[in-house]
């Protein structure tokens, strides 16, 4: 229900701020429809304040100043997250829906963290949640919430763990806990085993880069510390999915907690054509997924879910005389992660789905997977290249014969400063070599085809 534009009263501090309103609005639908530059880029702090100015003054620049300041010096020095061309770390491309709606979710400022402030946007972002569950092949009692990014959802995931396996063991061992991982787990994963103070125990990969059944089973024997197995399903640098059946076999002859890092991959779950590789995670207690990666919503949003939620909450609800009155038979998803105020930052996925449906989802995924089967395949049938690995999600790796560091390098630098690619080196089993992460349905093969040809 919208009243009357402008209807705010005069005694508001902040005047009349209907045309600093209309021309961000502007700004941003102007932003969503043209493409991205990619040559835009970050520069050194001393030339943005030298171009910027003084901005923040005791009588205000002015919107219309700001944002000019904004348009012309502060967002070229941000990179292209969605130009087609960007397939380095995982890049990210919102639907236009998806975007627009963020803009929608600021406007309606929505406390976000308790059913009773946040019921219907809550509600909304639980439809999303149960699209996710579904694919997930849990029960439809799981749930959980949405958190900024893949960093703050494993934290929570096993900050619930261990919550959980003290509860259940009587308390913490004489030595404290520890998580088991390979050393291809994301970063956070070793971060968030820092904040817990819980010790790694590193478990060995295959040849192809899997944590693996057996691996996991030869490091937890004579074990008695370890309160979570963390298994990745779709790893940032190769895009390889674990052994996830395997691993959830050994997770329950050993009670353990299995948690499952999807923040990039997890989206292939909505994708036939990889679906195969994720069997074994309907077995997992936690999951994670970044829609800002590959599930086309703007940044910042993971969705975080439990099997059992309860057991979050166990761990995450906070307790304070002025929130006694919370109804916690309500679902409130600050009582499942590391947060209290929370905005609602799964609407603009939620939109996107109820605009486009879940079929063109499917779709724009397959897409990505299939642009980046023919880039690997035209990689295959170039004499100058060699792919080390084959393709397992959506994420390349190839060298070129002959070249070292610097080259690659030289050649990755060259590209991004002319706006032509974003590619970056990356190791692999201990050598240099390219990677590519196509996120991006937009993206053609033959595009990227065509720039590898330079490194002939
Ligand atoms: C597999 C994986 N897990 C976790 C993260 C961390 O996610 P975020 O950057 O959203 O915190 C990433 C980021 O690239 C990732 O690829």
């Amino acid at each position: 229900m919208m009243s009357e534009i402008g209807s705010r009263g005069t005694t508001s501090p902040w005047g009349d701020e209907r045309d600093v309103v209309s021309a961000a609005v502007a700004w941003a639908a102007q932003r969503v429809l043209r493409p991205s530059d990619p040559r835009t880029t970050a520069r050194p702090a001393s030339e943005l304040a030298a171009a910027a100015g003084k901005t923040i003054t005791a009588s205000g620049i002015g919107g219309k100043a700001a944002l000019s300041l904004f348009d012309q010096v502060l967002e070229p020095a941000t990179r292209a997250q969605d130009d087609v061309l960007n397939l380095a770390y995982i890049p990210s491309a919102p639907t236009n829906a998806a975007i627009a709606f963020d803009l929608v979710t600021s406007a309606a400022n929505i406390f976000g963290g308790l059913w009773e402030s946040g019921a219907g946007a809550i509600f909304a972002e639980n439809e999303a949640l149960a699209w996710i569950v579904q694919l997930l092949g849990w029960p439809a009692t799981a749930g959980g919430c949405f958190v900024p990014g893949g960093t703050m959802g494993n934290l929570s995931a096993l900050a619930a763990a261990r919550a959980y396996a003290t509860h259940c063991r009587g308390g913490r061992p004489k030595g404290g806990w520890r998580l088991a991982c390979t050393t291809e787990v994301h970063s956070s994963i070793r971060a968030a085993a820092r904040i817990l103070d819980v010790g790694v125990l590193e478990v060995g990969l295959d040849d192809r880069g899997h944590l693996t059944g057996s691996e996991l089973r030869r490091a937890l024997a004579d074990t008695d510390d370890v309160f979570a197995v963390v298994g990745t399903a779709g790893t940032t640098n190769a895009g390889v999915v674990d052994d996830l059946d395997d691993v959830a076999d050994v997770c329950a002859e050993r009670a353990l907690w299995l948690h499952v890092d999807g923040a990039y991959g997890g989206a292939g779950l909505a994708a036939p054509s990889v679906r195969h590789r994720f069997v074994g995670i309907e077995r997992a207690d936690s999951f994670i997924v970044d829609p800002h990666k590959w599930l086309f919503a703007p940044y910042d949003c993971c969705a975080l879910l439990y099997r059992t939620p309860e057991l979050a909450r166990a761990a995450h609800a906070q307790h304070a005389s002025y929130l006694d009155e919370i109804d916690r038979e309500e679902w409130n998803p600050a009582d499942l992660a590391i947060h209290l105020s929370r905005r609602a930052r799964g609407l603009p996925l939620w939109f996107s789905l109820a605009t486009h449906g879940t079929d063109r989802y499917t779709a724009a995924i397959e897409q990505s997977i299939a642009t980046a089967a023919a880039v690997a395949d035209a990689i295959r049938h170039s004499p100058h290249l060699r792919l080390v690995k084959e393709p397992e999600l959506s994420v390349i790796l190839f060298e070129r014969s002959g070249w070292n560091e610097a080259e690659y390098r030289a050649w990755s630098q060259r590209n991004a400063a002319e706006g032509v690619i974003l590619c970056l080196p990356t190791r692999w089993q201990g050598r240099v070599v390219l990677r590519l992460a196509f996120v991006n349905p937009e993206t053609a093969a033959e595009q990227v085809i065509e720039v590898l040809a330079s490194l002939r």
